[in-house]
């Protein structure tokens, strides 16, 4: 694999060794130490997965080798836009089948064994059919990718772990919406580890427009602001790009996508690079006392415009 870099997005401060709930301020900077009580997790998003490109060959390579860097993975959190794309109004069935043949045949089977959790991401859904085809929609992803529930939550590594289903106007809907505060308030002590496709906010957000509305109600409620508040940390992906802001004891990481620019060699540079940000994964560690630690690796396969491995 080449892992020519590897970028330490975030750590938690180390716990400062208080009783029960007590966490240390989450400074966004602070990587967090080695050790071996981590939860691992494999947070890989947008996949995109498609014939063309050779992607389905490249991925197998690129995931044997992360798998085996990676030495243990207890988790893994698919982001969502897990096939190349099934929304536009011109996707005709076969394309969907075939998209989702190549999940099953090529992306599943090195990760058989692993528990994994998956968000759906706006390109999964086909809506080019009509709404009595069992294929439409959400549903049918799904069940293609064999989870029940389009947003749900499990406890693992001393964590609550949550995944969101944005792909809605304005990004939850108010049932959902409710439920996450629901959610937070039923463990009210314990970190989270929360997983959308769509960023819940960015840095771009901020610096474009402020927040709206929605932003602002999935957000207020786990800032608490107190020294030591138990951490939050979103994650997603979507838009390609590394992007990592904290907010007193909220973090927001969007991480770059694991087909980079849609597997393309030379389409927007030569290194199938999106905006500066290479194809990549994530290797989070989370800790019982809270720390956190978000570690992007660069699987760059293309060079000059060409696929080199
Ligand atoms: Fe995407
Ligand atoms: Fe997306």
């Amino acid at each position: 694999m080449s892992d020519r870099r590897t970028f330490l997005k975030t750590g938690l401060a180390a716990s400062l060794g208080l009783s029960g709930a007590s966490y240390a301020k989450n400074y966004p900077t602070t990587p967090a130490p080695k050790s071996n009580k981590a939860f691992r997790i494999l947070h890989m998003t947008d996949m995109h997965i498609r014939p063309e490109h050779d992607a389905p060959r490249r991925y197998t390579r690129i995931m044997k080798e992360a798998l085996k860097s990676a030495g243990k993975i207890d988790l893994v959190l698919n982001g969502g836009d897990s096939i190349y794309a099934a929304d536009y109004n011109h996707i005709k069935k076969g394309r969907v089948l075939e998209q989702w043949k190549i999940w099953d045949d090529t992306i599943m089977p090195p990760l058989k064994g692993i528990e994994i959790l998956h968000a759906l991401g706006n390109h999964d859904m086909w809506w080019a059919t009509a709404k009595t085809d069992p294929m439409y929609g959400k549903d049918y992803v799904l069940q293609r990718l064999g989870q029940k529930e389009r947003y749900t939550s499990i406890e693992r590594g001393g964590w609550l772990i949550i995944t969101l289903d944005c792909n809605n106007a304005g990004l939850l809907d108010d049932e959902q919406l409710n439920w996450l505060h629901a959610e937070m308030k039923r463990l009210p002590d314990t970190p989270m580890l929360v997983m959308s496709h769509q960023p819940i906010l960015l840095v771009s957000d901020v610096i474009k427009s402020g927040l709206n509305k929605r932003q602002k109600q999935i957000i207020n409620p786990f800032v608490d602001g107190k020294t030591h508040a138990r951490p939050v940390h979103f994650i997603s992906g979507h838009v390609h790009i590394l992007d990592t802001l904290a907010y007193n004891n909220v973090s927001f990481h969007c991480n770059g996508a694991f087909s980079g620019a849609w597997w393309e060699e030379n389409i927007y540079a030569k290194d199938c690079s999106y905006q500066g940000t290479p194809m990549g994964y994530s290797i989070i560690d989370i800790y019982p006392d809270g720390q956190f630690v978000n570690q992007y690796h660069d699987i760059t396969d293309c060079k000059d415009g060409k696929i080199i491995k």
